[in-house]
């Protein structure tokens, strides 16, 4: 049996070349300053004060390159530590940090079961490793023991219906395979894989596309040895026996029941969402922030005109115009398309957002009276940040 951490000695994930960071900067959730302060924050982070950061198997470094270098563009303040068990993944993220000439950050091969021995942290990153773990629930409480008063979690972890289809090939190659090394186990599944019969419910699941990416990505979604999915139920089990809250996913608009069926009045928020990930079927990961058990903090609203909202993947002022010439505006998140549906009146508002503009300036410039100003900026959140395309944050301030 290869074990996680030779898998990762093997085939450090994601597959990465330093050089590349010549030239982009991959971003993505979780772990973007902005979304950190959005979700964790309320939006009113104090940026001038270092961020104290984990980054819990931080693998090859996508996400701790992204936040030392939007701090390190922002002139903020940081501190990171990257804590991972590979060393072959620790050699690739820290040549990705050198070639960006990042400092502040403390390289640590070791488990995240020991995260408290390293400090305690305003910001914990974990993507995409905590269902790798044998007792995940003991990872989830690893890291809340090591976080900061007042601090927060941005996760990922595996969800089971988007993935339909790998969980029977992980067991088969489990078993197949069992003896054979890294490399040979993976010519062999290659072999496999490609004579799948049709209909086999991996070869019709159209959500899966690491396995064509690199060898790194084909040995990660279908040869683990340890790998598990949680369903929104399972997730908030977890979370809540380890002393955290579910405070919102990254892109809560894909949990929203509203927007997929009529809601049963007094459903719990949990429920709802998991109901909701049944009916769209396509989630194959969640990525969303959370918080101590006993933390009451929820996500910023505009109603609180002192925020600076900043938009993401979407263009201010093409979007303003967009809206203002009441054209549909198609998004695409993931495996999942849609229309945003924003009110034709709010065109200058959003023409004006650019990450330094508090609310209160957007409305000044938008043309409306307040009343109407506030229902669109209602309707705006409700789509753009819901979306996961409009954040809160003073960091460009
Ligand atoms: C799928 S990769 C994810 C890497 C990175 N977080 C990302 O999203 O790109 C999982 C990483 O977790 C690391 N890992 C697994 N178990 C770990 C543990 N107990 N402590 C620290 N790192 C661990 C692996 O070595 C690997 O680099």
């Amino acid at each position: 049996m290869v074990s996680v951490q030779e898998q990762y000695d093997a085939y450090p994930y994601p597959e990465r070349d330093p050089a590349d960071e010549a030239g982009r900067l991959i971003t993505g959730s979780p772990s973007h300053p902005l979304e950190i302060d959005h979700f964790l924050f309320q939006g009113q982070r104090d940026w001038s004060q270092p961020l104290r950061a984990l980054v819990a198997g931080g693998g090859t470094g996508d996400g701790l390159i992204q936040l030392a270098q939007v701090l390190a563009s922002a002139g903020r303040p940081y501190e990171i530590t990257y804590l991972d068990l590979s060393v072959s993944a620790r050699r690739v993220a820290e040549a990705r940090a050198a070639m960006r000439n990042l400092a502040g950050i403390t390289f640590v091969t070791g488990s995240l079961l020991d995260a408290p021995d390293h400090g305690t942290f305003d910001y914990i990153d974990c993507c995409g490793v905590l269902h790798h773990l044998p007792d995940p629930a003991a990872g989830f409480r690893a890291l809340r023991a090591a976080l900061a008063p007042g601090g927060g979690l941005g996760f990922m972890v595996y969800a089971p219906y988007g993935r339909s289809g790998v969980y029977p090939l992980q067991e088969a190659f489990a078993t197949l395979l069992a003896e054979a090394a890294p490399k040979d186990r993976l010519e062999a599944a290659r072999a496999v894989v490609a004579g799948l019969p049709e209909g086999h419910p991996f070869r019709t699941n159209p959500n899966l596309s690491d396995h064509l990416q690199s060898d790194a990505g084909f040995y990660d979604l279908l040869l683990h040895s340890q790998d598990r999915a949680y369903d929104v139920t399972d997730l908030n089990g977890v979370l809540e026996a380890t002393d955290w809250r579910l405070l919102s996913f990254a892109t809560p608009a894909l949990y929203d029941l509203a927007r997929l069926a009529p809601v049963p009045p007094g459903i719990d928020r949990i429920t709802a969402w998991g109901v909701a990930e049944k009916l769209r079927g396509t989630i194959k990961m969640h990525v969303g922030y959370a918080v101590p058990a006993d933390d009451a903090r929820d996500v910023p609203k505009g109603r609180d005109r002192t925020l600076v909202p900043h938009l993401r993947g979407v263009g201010a002022v093409a979007l303003g115009r967009a809206v203002a010439q009441g054209k549909p505006v198609p998004v695409r998140m993931g495996q999942v398309t849609t229309t945003l549906s924003l009110p034709r009146g709010m065109g200058r508002a959003l023409a004006a957002v650019d990450g330094r503009r508090t609310v209160a300036q957007i409305a000044a410039t938008s043309g409306l009276d307040p009343i109407a100003f506030g229902s669109g900026w209602s309707q705006v959140e409700h789509e753009l940040c819901d979306w996961g395309l409009m954040l809160y944050s003073g960091l460009g301030k």
